[in-house]
């Protein structure tokens, strides 16, 4: 399995940005976590982060076509905005997993709206960093299923 693990706007500021909502861990170290997380998987893990809209479109894309296994998608606040996002992921056929580290449906009422929901297979949130490996897990589940 090959999967990304994709993380957008601001997720590169983990550890030091709203540590109450969002938990004292680094970008880093949970890329590091999730890394040997997926190693024990079997999973050949991607990990990447933009604050740009178009670069995580490009990135998107670029996982539909080489056919990944799967993608964990924060967002981030772009979740909230961006019908670009919601349309590349309604152009590839690799499923995609929405994760949020916060509850968003305890926040504020702008995040409790996803444009990506609608065209994602599932989504994970309020559980902290492990959204992540819950997300991974989800499609371990799938891909045993086929
Ligand atoms: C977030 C929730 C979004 O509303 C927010 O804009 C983020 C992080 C989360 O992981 O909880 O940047 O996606």
């Amino acid at each position: 399995m090959r999967v990304l693990v994709l993380n957008g706007p601001n997720l590169n500021r983990l550890g030091k940005r709203e540590k109450e909502a969002y938990g004292t861990f680094t970008l880093e170290e949970l890329e590091q976590d999730l890394v040997e997380f997926s190693y024990h998987h079997h999973i050949e893990l991607i990990c990447r982060q933009s604050n740009h809209e178009g670069e995580l479109i490009d990135w998107i894309h670029g996982a539909g076509d080489e056919g990944l296994s799967g993608i964990v998608l924060n967002a981030g606040a772009y979740t909230h905005t961006s019908i670009a996002i919601r349309d590349a992921i309604a152009a590839i056929e690799v499923p995609v997993i929405e994760v949020h580290i916060s509850n968003v449906h305890k926040r504020e009422e702008f995040r409790h709206h996803s444009y990506i929901s609608p065209v994602t297979i599932g989504q994970i949130v309020g559980f902290g960093q492990d959204v992540y490996k819950l997300a991974l897990q989800a499609l371990i589940l799938k891909q045993e299923r086929g």
